[in-house]
């Protein structure tokens, strides 16, 4: 067992001079002195030892590993300080030197065209209402003339929650995510207070990813209620609209179309600011970015009776109008931002964001 002692002291004389980082010499100390090292190996056979043998072993068993514990407190002194004066080097900070200044930001164009419209809405008394975007089938569809299974509904292409159904096959029906704005008329019908002059902008959600449609996107939606409103102030509205957001020399058109929610229903166009209107480029081509002189901007309609009714009104005293349109669509349309896919809008990409 001397033998083994003073075999091991070498050994660990030899060995310590490879060590240069506190990682080797962490396993250097589990080799000869962990609890399973070299050292205790060796002295595991100490009590089969006999009497004097048993002493001296044990003396120089004593002595060896003092001896290998100041070894180890020298080299990780050494080891700490150059380990310290390499970090400080690299680690040296010149805080005489001017700073990076950090990148300012500013809002995505979306949030940018979202407050534009805001605005400009504000100015004509509108105000700002909140809905969910987590909504009842109720508020979706239901109280929008679109009772449950009607074909009209297949157009929303709308996500339905997986324990919607669950929680409430109640008056409210499903839960869905919405699939439009026109989610917030009937509950802002219900508040009570009239005139109804209401500006809800609002992520929406459907089923279609391509080209153009992200599966998330953003619409406006403008509801108007007080007595004797007609066609004439809904068309009043969009052609303030149109000028404030577009320009002074745009003008907006409606198209027969229909909507289960409003009665009669419109398409609204805008005239195209390229060709202003006419389709054909001043050199006489076609116009290459409407074809036909205006673009298409969204739907309209005046309230239908029975949407006023769902919400506590009477059509005999009372009418509306509502409009609900897409902000990336509007938002396109206004910068002339020339995108092959409207899904790029969200991939948070600096090069393009950076261009609004
Ligand atoms: N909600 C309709 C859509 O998503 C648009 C619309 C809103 C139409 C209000 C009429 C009135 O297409």
């Amino acid at each position: 067992m001397k033998d083994s002692l003073e075999k091991l002291r070498a050994e660990f004389t030899e060995a310590v001079k490879t060590v240069s980082n506190s990682e080797a010499l962490e396993a250097l100390r589990i080799e000869f002195l962990g609890r399973k090292g070299k050292l205790a190996e060796i002295l595991i056979g100490l009590p089969e030892l006999a009497g004097d043998a048993r002493k001296e072993a044990g003396i120089l068993g004593n002595e060896v590993k003092r001896a290998l514990e100041a070894g180890f407190a020298d080299l990780t002194e050494t080891i700490r300080k150059s380990e310290l004066s390499a970090a400080r080097d690299r680690e040296w900070i010149d805080i005489s030197r001017p700073g990076t200044e950090p990148g300012v930001g500013h809002l995505h164009p979306v949030s940018q065209a979202v407050q534009e419209i805001l605005g400009i809405f504000s100015g004509l008394g509108f105000s700002r209402a909140r809905t969910p975007e987590v909504e009842w089938d109720y508020y979706a569809f239901e109280a929008l003339n679109m009772p449950k299974g009607h074909v009209a509904r297949d157009e929303w292409e709308t996500f339905f929650m997986a324990d919607g159904e669950k929680i409430a096959e109640e008056a409210k029906g499903k839960i869905v995510l919405t699939p439009h704005t026109s989610n917030s008329q009937v509950r802002e019908i219900e508040k009570k207070q009239f005139p109804i002059r209401m500006i809800n902008i609002n992520k929406c959600y459907r089923r279609q990813s391509d080209l153009r449609h992200a599966p998330m996107f953003h619409q406006f939606e403008g509801l108007l209620i007080d007595k004797e409103i007609s066609i004439a102030d809904l068309r009043g509205t969009l052609d303030y609209f149109a000028k404030a957001f577009f320009g002074p020399n745009r003008v907006t058109r409606l198209r027969p179309h229909h909507f289960r929610f409003t009665e009669p229903s419109f398409e609204i166009d805008i005239s195209c600011g390229l060709c202003n209107g006419t389709g054909k480029l001043e050199d006489g081509t076609v116009c290459r970015m409407c074809k036909r002189g205006w673009l298409e901007l969204g739907g309209a309609g005046m309230v239908h009776p029975n949407v006023l009714k769902a919400g506590g009104l009477d059509p005999a005293t009372c009418s509306g109008f509502a409009f609900g349109w897409g902000i990336e669509r509007t938002l396109m349309m206004k910068s002339g931002m020339n995108i092959d896919d409207i899904r790029i809008l969200y991939r948070n990409d600096l090069r393009f964001l950076k261009q609004f």
